[in-house]
């Protein structure tokens, strides 16, 4: 199933970014970035190609953004790559998304290592093929000391399951006698999410045009500002970036309170 992986390395990350930062507040990034990576296949579509043709080029744009969104001085990244719902899709395309996973972890790990990206990842590892979760711990254990910024990618991911999780394992604690029902808050919550230790994004971006959250990140995006482009992923370039964090610095972060004018 997943043979012709590892002939050769595909990718490489690009040395140089091209950006325009001008009007930007250096000193306001957001920290957290979480992304909808939406739009491969129809970005394929449009131009007479199968839609997996999309999925390699949607690859190829999330390393640009990882290098953009660390030389920003953004410190996070969490990428949508795969969901719980994605395995509706048909096998063949399912297997291209595997494969490409396990082929981008084995290529970018030196480039990773080499531009001290910390890699990590969110979502469920049961059902994945095991070459895929070799490749996910192998990841993890190379860039684990790495101190840049942190792509954390959403691999059979959905927010549902996420929280699902959380709670069985609130609940296991509970029964055990280690965690007493009125200690449960939200860091204790917090802290049963996959995405424990990282704090919730600031923005959320949103190609391919769709308004809708996709289960994705349910619990953490609260507070999220969110940014929606019709463009699709392939086609997603750090000007964009630039321009959703610009939008980004015009919004009024009120968290149920009020801002003193
Ligand atoms: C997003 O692009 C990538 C994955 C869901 C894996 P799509 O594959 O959903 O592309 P569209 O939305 O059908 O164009
Ligand atoms: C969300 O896109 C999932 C990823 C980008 C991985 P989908 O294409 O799966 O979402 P829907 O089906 O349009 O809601
Ligand atoms: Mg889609």
């Amino acid at each position: 199933m997943f043979k012709g992986l590892f002939q050769k390395p595909v990718y490489s990350m690009p040395s140089k970014v091209k950006m325009d930062t001008s009007g930007l507040d250096m000193s306001n990034i957001p920290e957290h970035i979480a992304i909808i990576m939406d739009g491969n296949g129809r970005w394929a579509k449009e131009q007479g190609k199968v839609r997996t043709f999309g999925h390699k080029a949607g690859a190829e744009t999330l390393k640009k953004i990882v290098k953009a969104a660390d030389a920003l001085g953004i410190k996070a990244i969490t990428a949508y790559a795969f969901s719980t719902e994605n395995w509706k899709r048909p096998v063949t395309e399912v297997h291209f998304i595997m494969e490409l996973l396990s082929r981008y972890l084995t290529s970018e790990i030196q480039e990773f290592k080499e531009n001290n990206v910390q890699v990590r990842f969110m979502g469920s590892r049961e059902g994945l093929p095991a070459i895929v979760n070799e490749k996910m711990d192998h990841a993890i254990e190379e860039t684990k000391n790495d101190t840049g910024i942190i792509l954390n990618l959403a691999i059979n991911y959905g927010g549902q399951a996420e929280i699902l999780h959380a709670v069985r394992s609130i609940a296991r604690q509970v029964a055990d006698g280690t965690l007493k029902i009125e200690d449960i808050d939200v860091p204790v919550f917090e802290n049963n999410l996959y995405s424990k230790g990282l704090p919730s994004p600031d923005l959320m971006i949103r190609t391919g045009g769709d308004l809708r959250v996709s289960n994705f990140l349910l619990w953490q995006i609260a507070y999220a500002e969110i940014w929606t482009t019709s463009v699709y992923w392939p086609d997603f370039t750090p000007d964009m970036l630039i321009e959703a964090i610009k939008i980004y610095q015009k919004r009024e972060r009120r968290f149920g309170g009020l801002v003193q004018k």
